[in-house]
């Protein structure tokens, strides 16, 4: 649709020039009621003072001047708008003629999921993983070249920890599993805190971690492994594509990192604070006015989260060529990448011409209203709701013939929890309410997933057909094809603000649509070329359906 607002833009912009001797800009808008037709400009109000003319005399000779008639007609409205309502026929072109967006040149980099080493990944990692999954999807249909990066949690202190603890105990790594790694950090923290011997020794170990002590690198290897293998089955579970090609983890930075603080260093950013060595920016300071450091290394000599985050960028520019980097992390770590962003940019690593931008999210509440934890207390696991939610669904489904059970239950099961993580604004805390998730009316995912499998079974009823939309005689027709003409700007406007719930809401508005055409236009009992416009309309509508879904990162059945 953005081409034919683009064309008819151009045209009331000559209309101007030859009825009034002046360019000015019509601004078409999406109109806000339907008896304004398509769209509307107010350029007659904003061109009045100008001309010392009243608004609406100005909107008729403008009307009268344009030549638009074969896309639309022009009606001047209340103190002076245009009003413009698509022809039938430039709405049936823009359901007809699906654009393919094309490359833009761009390679953005995306940085998400971000799970940690020997700990079971919960529901954090679960709105990073479906929302980072699913803004790939849209910025590469926007044309971008996307890489993803797994910034997996895979180094630190606890690391020294854990392998001094397997080490004490004659535990071998390879046997554990990630629970059982979960029990070792436990023990082994426990053992820091009244084994000053063992504090010692956990010290020493680190620093051969970080040397690259074979043995020890050994161990942390055998634990990274089972790890990223037990990450790999939750993705493939929630049907993510994200795979251990994509782990680029904090310690692959290990070796980047000196160099990180040489740098700073030369540019004069840093400064020895209590023994470590920080950067003290403009514009950061804390709740009492003191100034807040990015403390780049610590007085015993150890990097932390921040010099990793900051050799991080450094890759994704300069080896990476990133035009935009997007970190999908939770809301709580927005002053850590205000920081990190603002530093790099100091720093030179980050110019101005590439973009940073933390998505960032609210948190998953519980029944209750706080922070969504197990009844003891505990953290809620990911495959826990996965399963939970595939459950529900299979006893949704359980008097279904005729279907591949299992496999329905599994895409409304996950894509019900995808969709209603990504359905409200991101920035928002959600209660995790699996009811409300896997209802069949409202914004839901089963919801939208019904109204696909309605219409392929409609679609195969009708026989297989290439018609076009030819006839839109109802208002209904014309306003769900509007609404289809429009789904490439609904992506476009998603790659451009990072916020997918408005592809869900245009998705339900699409579906609402749907509901009201069924309602007022009969389609396999109608006749001729009305029948085979309004199946090319159902096809069209299944197809953004089905194409919106896949970009949310969800599966559409044919059946359900
Ligand atoms: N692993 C961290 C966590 O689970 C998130 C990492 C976010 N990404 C980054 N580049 N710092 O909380």
């Amino acid at each position: 649709m953005s081409d034919v607002v683009a064309v008819l833009s151009a045209r009331l912009t000559a209309a101007a020039v030859e009825a009034f001797g002046l360019s000015a800009d019509p601004e078409l808008r999406a109109a806000t009621k339907p008896e304004f037709g398509h769209f509307q400009s107010s350029v007659a109000l904003r061109l009045a003072k100008q001309l010392g003319q009243a608004p609406r005399q100005i909107a008729e000779q403008l009307v009268a001047q344009a030549e638009v008639g074969d896309l639309c007609t022009l009606e001047v409205a209340g103190a002076g708008f245009v009003n413009l309502t698509l022809l039938p026929s430039t709405l049936a072109a823009g359901v007809n003629l699906p654009t393919r967006l094309p490359g833009n040149g761009k390679t953005v980099v995306v940085d998400y999921s971000q799970p940690n080493v020997a700990k079971q990944m919960h529901v954090g990692h679960l709105r990073s993983t479906v929302i980072g999954d699913a803004l790939c999807n849209v910025l590469q249909y926007a044309g971008y070249a996307v890489v993803r990066q797994n910034h997996v949690g895979d180094w630190g202190t606890q690391f020294g920890m854990m392998v001094e603890q397997l080490l004490a105990e004659g535990t071998p790594a390879g046997e554990l599993d990630l629970e059982e790694m979960q029990q070792l950090y436990q023990r082994s923290r426990r053992h820091f805190d009244s084994d000053p011997a063992f504090v010692g020794l956990s010290r020493r170990r680190v620093v051969l971690l970080q040397s690259g002590d074979p043995e020890t690198r050994g161990i942390w290897q055998q634990l990274v492994d089972i790890s990223l293998a037990e990450f790999d089955r939750v993705y493939a579970f929630l049907g993510s594509p994200l795979t251990q090609a994509d782990v680029v983890g904090e310690s692959a930075y290990n070796a980047d990192l000196p160099s990180i603080v040489d740098d700073l260093d030369a540019a004069g950013l840093l400064t020895v604070s209590d023994g470590a060595q920080c950067a003290f920016l403009d514009g950061f300071t804390g709740r009492d006015g003191s100034p807040l450091p990015v403390i780049v290394r610590k007085s015993d000599g150890g990097f932390g989260y921040s010099a990793t985050d900051l050799a991080a960028v450094r890759h994704r520019v300069r080896d990476l060529h990133a035009d935009r980097i997007v970190y999908v992390v939770d809301h709580r770590q927005t002053l850590h990448f205000q920081q990190i962003f603002a530093l790099a940019r100091a720093a030179n690593w980050l110019p101005e011409t590439t973009k940073a931008e933390h998505v960032a999210f609210g948190t998953v509440l519980g029944p209750d209203g706080k922070p969504f934890k197990t009844r003891d207390g505990g953290t809620v696991y990911l495959v826990s709701l996965l399963d939970a939610a595939v459950a529900r669904a299979t006893t949704l489904l359980a008097d279904r013939e005729g279907i591949d059970r299992a496999a329905v239950a599994r895409a409304v099961g996950i894509g019900a929890v995808k969709y209603a993580d990504l359905s409200s604004d991101r920035t928002n805390d959600y209660v995790f309410d699996l009811d409300r998730m896997v209802a069949m009316t409202g914004n839901t995912g089963p919801y939208l997933q019904y109204a696909h499998a309605r219409l392929t079974r409609l679609l195969t009823k009708a026989g297989t057909t290439d018609d076009k939309v030819t006839v839109l005689h109802d208002p209904a027709e014309q306003r769900l094809a509007l609404l289809l003409a429009g789904f490439d700007d609904a992506v476009l406007q998603v790659a451009e603000t990072l916020q997918p719930h408005r592809l869900c809401t245009y998705l339900y508005d699409v579906a609402t649509a749907l509901s009201a055409f069924y309602e007022s236009c009969p389609v396999l009992t109608s006749e001729g070329e009305t029948r085979s416009s309004r199946l090319a309309l159902c096809a069209a509508t299944r197809a953004v359906l089905h194409d919106g879904l896949t970009l949310l990162g969800m599966t559409a059945p044919d059946a359900m």
